[in-house]
């Protein structure tokens, strides 16, 4: 890493991590510290806290935590590097010079997908690209329609795109890594894309970032083929023609299944339609959508699947703030189609008349169940409580019972009971489940697995991470503590990690506060610094406790086996129960 400790000191310094974290969570002031809801995880309740004083974040909820730079990183998915420059560019400081390996081959690959972006786009007007040009006319779009979107045609034969970028000066390994190729068995390369319309994904920033392909015919494999992840994408966390949707007007996006309904959307006038990237709508998306929405209509296919995808979609987006609606297109199997047969116009009227959220999921219960007959209202009647339970706004669930009430004619009272039975349990589960997932985290290591190492020793494990924020709150007594207490002492690997690396840093003269790990340290291993410093550092650690921290961890691994014990001579026995004493405390 190529920047120096000045000018990370000089950033951090500029850096004020309240009012960065405020551009993204709305923060409440709590004595020393600040509490929101966590743009990490879904929560109702705020169990996101920064800690102005040592510039540090930490979550309770999900155990995500760092310092300025490792938000930076998580919320906009964004490497080291790009992390600093944008701190900077905040803080107004000109930029560090970049020379590191990660960043290099992002940019590589954002540059390789624009040549091969352009290469589509004119190869759609060749003779070779005739039969892809009359598919796309053969779906009503129009010549600006295909320009705007930039979409473009991948020749057959398997190798015209790679040999086109390999004359460009792009490598194999450029192209592998940009999954622009593929290798194949016997060893070679082929094009990812042959014979195949070409829909490029474009991020909030305008690069190129991946690439999805239709086939023209039935036969030639799946009808879409999409870019899989690659350093510049990953496709749970993007979305398709969001880069338009965020410059219109409007704060109503139109959330449909594929890329020809968002394409025909847009050329309908409708400029906040977006769609996911071949997979499934995801958590991310709802997160990256509300920064740009307010509200948003669900306009998924007409048939089963698409019923079944609404159902989930409304799931996902139960957590976030914006207003949920569903629009059902009828006589048509997807908006796309619904536009070429009866016009923009009455698809606005859908837009207009499309049902809040709960109408569509009631709606949906009652053709789920007969309410005619008894057995069926009581059904229907179980499963809306659970809806209503699930809603957060207790007006909207006042309105939903009185209506729904009065269409079957049931006594509201004995629903309402049944309702505050509901959310009582529902209420206990979640405290539960919070105590329960506070209690994980300090157990697992950075991937998310249980830390087998901490649980086999939680005494000694406590004891060396409270060692290790006494450690970044008392610089100074580095060589003390480095005198006593040797790396092996600690039992989990990352704590083992945390400590050959702080130790070291400060042994140096280095700083070895979070935002200087942060550039030797992943994300995850940072959630779990924060969690040490926040968790077993809240309060002052004083040198009398740091020594009982050091003698515990000296005692790790001294235990004997009973037959050795017992050839103990008096003394000895007495240091050792001493010793086993001091680790059990
Ligand atoms: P659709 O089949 O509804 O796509 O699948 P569409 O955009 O309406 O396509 P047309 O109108 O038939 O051309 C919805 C989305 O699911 C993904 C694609 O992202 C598509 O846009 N998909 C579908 C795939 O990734 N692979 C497939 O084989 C099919
Ligand atoms: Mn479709």
């Amino acid at each position: 890493m190529a920047i120096s400790p000045d000018y990370m000191q000089e950033l951090s310094q500029r850096t004020d991590i309240v009012e960065l974290v405020s551009g993204y969570v709305q923060l409440r002031r709590r004595g020393r510290t600040y509490t929101g809801l966590c743009p990490f995880h879904s929560e109702k309740t705020p169990s996101f806290v920064v800690y102005p004083e040592n510039s540090s974040f930490y979550c309770f909820g999900c155990g995500a935590g760092g310092d300025a730079i490792t938000f930076v990183r998580k919320i906009n998915n964004l490497d080291y590097i790009e992390a600093v420059k944008l701190l900077a560019s905040r803080a107004g400081m000109p930029l560090p010079d970049e020379r590191d390996d990660a960043g290099q081959i992002k940019r590589r690959i954002l540059a390789m997908n624009k040549d091969a972006a352009r290469f589509f786009a004119a190869q759609l007007n060749t003779e070779e690209g005739r039969a892809a040009r009359g598919y796309l006319r053969g779906r009503a779009l129009s010549d600006a329609t295909i320009r705007r979107f930039g979409l473009g045609y991948a020749p057959g034969g398997f190798h015209a795109t790679g040999d086109h970028l390999k004359k460009l000066g792009y490598t194999e390994e450029e192209l592998l890594a940009g999954g622009i190729v593929k290798r194949s068995q016997r060893g070679g390369v082929y094009d990812f894309f042959h014979d195949r319309v070409i829909f490029p994904i474009i991020d909030l920033r305008g690069n190129v970032i991946a690439f999805g392909g239709r086939r023209m015919g039935e036969e030639g494999g799946p009808k879409y083929l999409n870019s899989g992840d690659t350093p510049v994408f990953k496709k749970s966390r993007n979305m398709f023609a969001l880069n338009f949707a965020k410059k219109s007007q409007s704060k109503r996006d139109i959330l449909c299944e594929g890329y020809m309904d968002a394409i025909a959307l847009h050329q309908a006038g409708f400029d906040t339609a977006v769609a996911p990237l071949g997979t499934a709508f995801t958590p991310e998306q709802a997160k990256l959508l509300s920064n740009y929405a307010e509200e948003l209509v669900l306009c998924y296919d007409s048939d089963e699947a698409g019923q079944k995808a609404t159902r989930r979609a409304i799931g996902i987006l139960a957590s976030e703030s914006m207003k949920v609606s569903i629009l059902t297109v009828q006589g048509a199997k997807d908006p796309d189609e619904f536009i070429k047969k009866y016009g923009a116009e009455r698809f606005e009227l859908l837009v207009e008349g499309s049902k809040s959220a709960l109408d569509f999921q009631i709606q949906q219960l009652r053709s789920r169940n007969d309410v005619a007959s008894p057995e069926g209202r009581i059904a229907f009647l179980q499963e809306f409580v659970r809806l209503m339970a699930a809603t957060p706004n207790p007006i909207q669930r006042d309105v939903y019972i009185s209506k729904v009430c009065r269409e079957l004619e049931v006594d509201k009272q004995a629903v309402v009971l049944q309702l505050e039975a509901a959310l009582k349990r529902k209420r206990s589960g979640e405290q539960k489940k919070e105590a329960r997932d506070l209690k994980v985290f300090t157990d697992r290591d950075p991937r998310g697995k249980p830390d087998f190492e901490r649980q086999r020793s939680p005494k000694a494990a406590l004891a060396g991470e409270r060692l290790i924020a006494y450690l970044m709150k008392n610089p100074d007594q580095v060589s003390r503590v480095v005198t006593s207490v040797r790396e092996e002492q600690f039992v989990s690997a990352l704590d083992r990690r945390l400590y050959q690396l702080i130790s070291g840093r400060l042994l140096a003269g280095q700083p070895a506060d979070l935002f200087s790990l942060s550039g030797q340290l992943e994300t995850e291993e940072m959630d779990r610094l924060s969690g040490i410093l926040t968790v077993e550092g809240g309060q002052n650690i004083s040198d009398a406790e740091a020594e009982d921290y050091i003698r515990v961890l000296q005692a790790v691994g001294t235990e004997k086996k009973p037959e050795e014990v017992g050839k103990m001579e008096d003394d000895e026995l007495r240091r050792y129960i001493a010793s086993l004493t001091a680790n059990k405390k």
